[in-house]
């Protein structure tokens, strides 16, 4: 029933993005984009089907963040955020705004989001007495780039005190780690497994952490998209750039414990054509937007509170000068790999490059690849 709220009911987060079109190339969303998938939801709001909603950007990602009562992967929810986009794509259109839905890759709604190009990371849990959740949202990057801070987060003591410290985390964590060639997924556990988890996740072109749980309850901690649009349109369309959904506090990590494993900005794959290795930046909202060579690959941290559902908040996490010297460090890296050039390891390799020119360019030469015997040599 609308509005009424019973103790221990589980609540639903669903964050669902998607580049509907962007200004001025793929720098960063129009606000009228924003406004019309804003009135969508806040029809879906009055109606009882959202509890809350907050609408905003990272760079050329338009994000959906909403609370329900629905569950993960229920269709009136993708449906709603698939209308959301439609209307948004639609403001897209008419402004002549670049790539306008590229991320809506079929026409017709079939029930779920996923396959369809927009990115979603769902958890529904009991709301806790007080329950802080993070939501991160990268542009220029894919859903691989959560591994490393992750990994650090939920099995790594120099970076979170509380699994020596806190009796509660004591136990460690399970990975919930996707192949996505192969369209599996295997559970390990940390700190058993840490080395077999490490083995996985540092190739994270391919295994993806997907869910994090507490051991000792199963509590659900964290959650990643995991779409890759390049192998779900059968052609290279863009880089997936990831969301992902972070617990914290009370026998979790905490909300800094959490932020700190971002204080190291790693190489992710992705910034200019997506074909590219740069450092991942944490930045502030209004720093949100990709400018140099498209990039460089940026994340914004909103945290809230959830009240009954409600959204609470935000906070942008990372608009903080104790971020600055990471930003600093990030464009030390980005300046020092970029006179790489189209060298690797600045741009990704081979296996990576399958939906680009590459192919190509090895199809119109190999008729004049000859065996190196045969090679004409002066006398
Ligand atoms: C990367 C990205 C951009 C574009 C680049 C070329 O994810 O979106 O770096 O790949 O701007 O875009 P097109 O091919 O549309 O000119
Ligand atoms: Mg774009
Ligand atoms: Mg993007």
């Amino acid at each position: 029933m609308k509005g009424v709220w019973v103790m221990g009911e589980r609540i639903t987060v669903s964050v669902i993005k998607a580049d509907i079109g962007s200004l001025a190339g793929h720098h960063i969303t129009h606000p009228d984009t924003l406004a019309a998938a804003s009135r969508v939801l806040a029809e879906a709001k009055t109606k009882g089907l959202l509890i809350d909603f907050y609408v905003t950007h990272v760079g050329d990602d338009l994000e959906l963040i909403m609370t329900h009562k629905k569950g993960v992967d229920h269709p009136d929810i993708h449906g709603l955020a698939w209308n959301a986009f439609k209307e948004a794509a639609k403001v897209a259109k008419e402004l002549k705004l670049y790539a306008a839905g590229q991320d809506l890759l079929s026409e017709a709604f079939s029930g779920n989001v996923r396959g369809m190009g927009p990115g979603v990371a769902e958890m529904e849990f009991e709301e806790r007495p007080a329950e802080p959740i993070i939501v991160f949202m990268a542009d220029k990057t894919e859903p691989g780039a959560f591994n490393l801070p992750l990994f650090r987060v939920f099995a790594d003591p120099f970076n979170t005190a509380g699994l020596v410290i806190d009796p509660k985390m004591h136990d460690g964590f399970k990975f919930e780690i996707l192949d996505v060639y192969e369209g599996k997924a295997v559970t390990l556990n940390a700190p058993e497994e840490l080395y077999d988890i490490l083995a996985l996740i540092g190739t994270p072109g391919r295994y993806i952490i997907k869910r994090v749980y507490r051991k000792r309850d199963n509590l659900i901690a964290a959650v990643v998209s995991s779409e890759r649009l390049n192998l779900i349109a059968g052609r290279y369309v863009g880089k997936d750039d990831p969301v992902a959904i972070v617990r914290a506090q009370h026998g979790l990590p905490a909300v800094g414990e959490v932020l700190e494993a971002f204080a190291f900005p790693h190489l992710v794959a992705g910034w200019m054509r997506g074909s590219h290795f740069g450092p991942l930046m944490p930045v502030s909202q209004k720093d949100a937007k990709c400018t140099r060579f498209d990039g460089p690959p940026r994340i914004v941290a909103l945290g809230f509170q959830l009240c009954k559902g409600k959204l609470i908040g935000p906070a942008d996490l990372f608009d903080d000068p104790a971020y600055d010297y990471t930003r600093r460090k990030a464009m030390e890296i980005a300046e020092y790999i970029r006179r790489h050039g189209p060298f690797m390891p600045h741009r990704l390799g081979p296996e990576e490059m399958e939906y680009t020119t590459l192919p190509q360019v090895l199809e119109k030469l190999k008729d004049r690849f000859v065996k190196v015997e045969e090679i004409p040599r002066r006398r």
